[in-house]
């Protein structure tokens, strides 16, 4: 047994083995590409090194694609090999990647939670369960979790940057804006570089419908960003949902073409199908087009990648982006496949995956095929039923939110004068601040008067 650098214990024999893990958590916590390289290099010193193998599932688990399936099966029997020698953290890793490959990602969020209740300063465990509390759609436990460790806290704990940037992101989602707030700010003075406190704070701003603010934060940020992964690209998709309120629209053309979606940046070549560009990518072409914006060859491109995702449902939020995705791009069979083969992998499924599927990415996938043949009726009935149950498949109020965009534009398409009163004040219910004078809403509300 060794304790690493912040005093948490590792067990391996290799002490190169054990800087080497370290890198690798560093690396995944503070949103870098390379964690892979130092993990490789970890497991390479010492092959029987459990914790590393129960990482690397862990890792992958957090890819959210069916691809990695074999490889995160085979970490976790590596892992499981050395678990009679390991120690309890260790051995509480092990245990969520178990549950997260089962499908059982309350059990794993639980495991997380066991950690940070002896170790409540470990990073790994903090990022890890808000990652699963999230795309469960649990604002709440979000918040709680975070929330409970900050007496383990100082100014100078390793890693408080970090901290802070959760604790911004989780109080945001649970509405506590101006707690979210001070949180976000104090991170980025610490770290300029962090894109999760980038990423906290413009949530807060977009909820609070603080545009020029939002620009100007990403704007003054976006330097520093060398080296970090796919979280770039959905920070840039945030500066245009700012740029969208000005009817910036020439620009956040631009924009998709040169960070959201540019085949040429190794970020994309390395994951050409990462589910949290498939999201980017479906969520700003489809508002664009909601404001009348020609997006040209766009989806297409993208629907190439899409068709690779239509039986993968690691990320039941992505799942109505795909078939969003592909009918956009006049492919309609292949997105009535996506439907069919949600509903058939979540058929008997009782965990938060079935669930999320049956209960609201199933209803969004089929209103997003609607919506793009123009069956507007069909749109709003499907997610009026479904609307409440959209936690279910996790994401953020402001991810979420395309789906209300959606509907509210089938609203208006179809003279559904009364649900749009509902939908205002419900919107103006879930966070969102001067919903009249946003784009697209405005027409809402006032017809709604
Ligand atoms: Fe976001």
């Amino acid at each position: 047994m060794r304790l690493d650098s912040r005093g948490l214990p590792l067990t391996t024999s290799s002490a190169e083995a054990a800087g080497h893990l370290e890198r690798a958590i560093e690396s995944f916590n503070y949103w870098r590409v390379d964690v892979m390289d130092h993990l490789g290099a970890a497991l390479a010193a010492d092959p029987d090194f459990p914790f590393a193998h129960a990482f690397k599932g862990l890792f992958l688990v957090g890819g959210r694609s069916a691809k990695y399936a074999d490889i995160i099966a085979e970490s976790l029997n590596a892992a499981k090999a050395g678990i009679a020698d390991v120690c309890p953290r260790e051995r509480s890793y092990i245990e969520a990647l178990e549950a997260a490959a089962a499908g059982r990602l309350m059990d794993a969020a639980q495991k997380y939670e066991a950690v940070l209740g002896e170790h409540p300063t470990d990073l790994l465990g903090h990022r890890f369960v808000q990652q699963e509390y999230f795309w469960m759609g649990h604002a709440d436990n979000m918040r709680d979790v975070v929330e409970r460790a900050a007496p383990a806290f100082e100014d100078d704990t390793p890693d408080y940057s970090l901290y802070l940037a959760c604790r911004a992101f989780s109080n945001e989602e649970a509405l506590n804006y101006q707690a979210a707030e001070r949180f976000g700010r104090k991170a980025l003075e610490l770290d300029p570089g962090d894109p999760w406190a980038a990423h906290a704070m413009a949530h807060v701003l977009v909820m609070q419908g603080r545009v020029d603010e939002g620009v100007t934060l990403i704007e003054g940020l976006k330097d520093n960003w060398a080296g970090k992964n796919q979280i770039v690209h959905h920070l840039w998709w945030h500066l245009c949902l700012f740029l969208l309120e000005r009817g910036e629209h020439e620009r956040i053309l631009e924009h998709y073409d040169a960070w959201i979606r540019n085949p040429e940046s190794p970020l994309v070549q390395a994951v050409p199908d990462a589910y949290i560009d498939i999201q980017n990518c479906a969520a700003l072409l489809l508002r664009l087009e909601l404001r009348g914006v020609e997006v040209g060859p766009r989806w297409d491109a993208i629907a190439d990648v899409a068709e690779g995702r239509i039986d993968d449902h690691a990320s039941p939020f992505t799942d109505p982006h795909v078939a969003m995705i592909l009918a956009a791009a006049g492919r309609e069979e292949r997105a009535q496949a996506v439907v069919a083969s949600m509903l058939a992998d979540a058929e008997g499924d009782e965990g938060p995956l079935g669930v999320a599927i049956r209960r609201a990415a199933a209803p969004c996938a089929q209103a997003s095929i609607a919506h793009r043949r123009g069956e507007h009726d069909a749109v709003v009935t499907t997610l009026m039923a479904a609307r409440h149950d959209f936690p279910h498949m996790g994401g953020s109020h402001a991810q979420r939110d395309i789906f209300y965009q959606m509907l509210v534009d089938s609203c208006l398409k179809s003279g559904r004068d009364g649900e749009l009163a509902t939908l205002i004040q419900e919107i103006k219910q879930i966070g969102f601040a001067q919903v009249e004078g946003r784009t697209l809403y405005s027409q809402a509300a006032e017809r709604a008067n």
